[in-house]
């Protein structure tokens, strides 16, 4: 979603805007844009299209000149990606600059209100309602215009504010979108995320729901929105720059992809103490896990997939109930809330908008909630009860790799803690599937080698039109994240389906030629998929199975197969993801697209 970076101190502006929203293009936009002051006006330009175009336009920033500005990527939400939508917005004197990232809510009835009062509004964006209102509270205090403001307006925002007679100064604000502030030597910064300003310094603030920052080129004050100062504490962020750059790989998806036996040792190792899975983190006793009676994991798109691989684990190994939902469907369908329930939401970048209202939603209702969450200091992990932190490292391809196989590791550990507490396995199985899990990252290790089989394969179907994903139990959690995988970055149809299904009704769609990517992991539903695998066959797909090694005898019913190395059946989808996600690399690489940001895609998605 949209990204924010300001800046005020000894150095041109302009060039550290453009350098900081490069790092946020991962999030996804279509339009960029820049204001500094130049010393006697704020000056802007904004345009459609990639950063680069603004980056020619301004010349790498040196037509602008100025020691303080505030710059923008966007990712439509009201109004067409265009110039005149790109942010930033001026008020008509062009006074006052304002940045945001988020959706207001109220914004036509606060427009038809402005407009009676004779504003002009030139943008079809709900954000110029924000310029037009601080303009109307605007008396020399920005502070307590902003507050004003903040009053009025419902919905989600990260704001970045110039006002032309504070010229040493930048301001911002939030609420539920992320936006955080880092102090430097060299000045002060706002900025959606770490990577934009992580060259500048790693002294980091976060900034809480309704709170307000004013920023010098020495000073950082906040506010909460009654005008009261605050004292905050900043937080050191611990990890290189070099994590969220390419090194040498052509994208972050291919980086992030063989980084994934990394992400899933970090996020094992330091829980497997001795023979026993410790989480501390979980912040339960032995007798609350005894007495956890259902479990609900909430969470959107991979992060949800996940989550259904969690339920078959949890309720195979733990026996204990456990719902999945998705974030957007749980927040407003009135759950039923039982004692004894633990809401696990899960989220790689513990901002999206529904997994934190999700949150909100099963917290009001006296749930405990275990954040499960990749970025460390995000709204999730602060909002969660208990947060356990997957070790995955800053991820910035648009379609999560590693960040998804760390949370399948999380919920691993948790569901052997959850079985061993409860005694639904004996010491013996416990001690295998602490050997299996061990082996996790080697097994992927040794996956990753067949990349350019899966390669060669991929390059048959990059003119597809549509293909199926199919299995059953964990299978079908496996093809729901293969399928997303490949449909957001190849833009080829794809569904996944829960191979028994599929002759009720989808089967009508496989005709010659079809590709069938059929997952036959799952020892106790093996024959069964094998069936289904005949049935598509007979209707002409072409069928690749993902099988386990020892499966041999598969090749007289598939066409194409892949072996993964032997693991715990609990364990296969941390394996069998892996071809996967290298076919839909592949494929839209093949295809030439934007690998590392697909159209109309944001990373994080801060928006409803
Ligand atoms: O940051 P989150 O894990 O909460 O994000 C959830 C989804 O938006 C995310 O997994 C999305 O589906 C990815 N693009 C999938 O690759």
């Amino acid at each position: 979603m949209c990204g924010i970076v300001g800046y005020i101190g000894d150095k041109q502006a302009a060039p550290i805007l453009l350098d900081g929203l490069s790092k946020l293009e991962y999030r996804g936009y279509d339009s960029a844009g820049i204001a500094v002051f130049d010393g006697s006006r704020i000056i802007m330009e904004k345009v459609m299209g990639r950063l680069k175009v603004l980056d020619e336009l301004t010349e790498g920033g040196k037509t602008m000149p100025g020691i303080s500005g505030i710059g923008h990527t966007r990712w439509a939400t009201h109004g067409s990606p265009s110039d005149t939508n790109a942010h930033p917005h001026f008020n008509k004197e062009h006074s006052i600059v304002v940045v945001h990232n988020g959706i207001i809510e109220n914004y036509s009835k606060l427009k038809k209100k402005l407009e009676r009062k004779g504003y002009e509004f030139v943008s079809e964006t709900d954000t110029e309602v924000l310029v037009h209102l601080l303009t109307e509270y605007y008396d020399g205090n920005p502070v307590a215009a902003i507050e004003k403001v903040m009053r009025r307006v419902e919905g989600s925002y990260a704001l970045g504010i110039m006002f032309k007679d504070h010229p040493h100064h930048i301001y911002a604000a939030r609420k539920d979108s992320p936006l955080i502030v880092g102090q430097s030597s060299m000045g002060n910064l706002i900025a959606s995320d770490v990577p934009a300003i992580l060259k500048y310094t790693r002294s980091v603030y976060y900034m809480e729901n309704e709170e307000i920052v004013c920023l010098s080129k020495e000073n950082i004050r906040f506010y909460n929105i009654d005008g009261e100062a605050l004292v905050k504490e900043p937080v050191t962020i611990d990890w290189d720059i070099d994590a969220a750059e390419k090194g040498g790989y052509e994208h972050f998806m291919l980086k992030e992809i063989y980084e994934q036996p990394k992400a899933v040792r970090d996020t094992i190792s330091p829980r497997l103490k001795n023979g026993e899975v410790v989480i501390e983190e979980l912040g339960m006793t032995d007798e609350e896990i005894r007495h956890t009676r259902k479990i609900i994991i909430i969470a959107c798109g991979s992060a949800y997939h996940a989550g259904v691989t969690g339920k078959y684990i949890l309720e195979g190994m733990a026996r204990i109930p456990v719902e999945v939902d998705l974030a957007s469907e749980f927040r407003y369908r009135n759950p039923i809330y039982e004692e004894g329930t633990l809401a696990i939401i899960i989220s790689q970048s513990g901002e999206t908008a529904d997994s934190l209202a999700a949150l909100r939603e099963a917290r009001n209702h006296g749930v405990r909630v275990l954040g499960i969450v990749n970025v460390v200091g995000s709204s999730i992990a602060r909002e969660a009860d208990n947060v356990m932190y997957t070790w995955a490292g800053p991820e910035i391809s648009v379609a999560t790799t590693k960040a998804y196989s760390a949370q399948l590791a999380a919920l691993y550990l948790l569901a052997m803690k959850f079985a061993k507490v409860r005694e639904t396995i004996t010491q013996e199985e416990f001690a295998e599937l602490q050997k299996d899990l061990e082996k996790i990252p080697e097994q992927i290790e040794q996956l990753l080698g067949m990349k350019e089989k899966i390669q060669r394969f991929a390059n048959r179907y990059l003119a597809a039109d549509h293909m199926f994903f199919i299995g059953r139990g964990i299978d079908y959690a496996i093809s729901l994240e293969g399928s997303l995988k490949l449909k957001e970055i190849s833009y080829i149809h794809s569904e996944a389906y829960a191979a028994g299904e599929l002759k009720h009704g989808t089967i009508s769609l496989v005709e010659e030629g079809t590709l069938v990517v059929a997952l036959a992991t799952q020892e106790k539903v093996y024959s069964k998929t094998i069936s289904n695998i005949v049935e598509v066959k007979t209707r002409g797909a072409f069928v690749m199975a993902v099988t386990n090694e020892g499966h041999e005898e598969i090749e007289k019913t598939a066409d194409y197969v892949i072996y993964i190395p032997k693991t715990n059946a609990y364990f296969a989808n941390s394996l069998a993801i892996i071809p996967l996600q290298l076919f839909a690399y592949y494929v839209s690489l093949g295809r030439g697209l934007d690998v590392d940001k697909p159209r109309n895609l944001a990373k994080s998605v801060t928006v409803e």
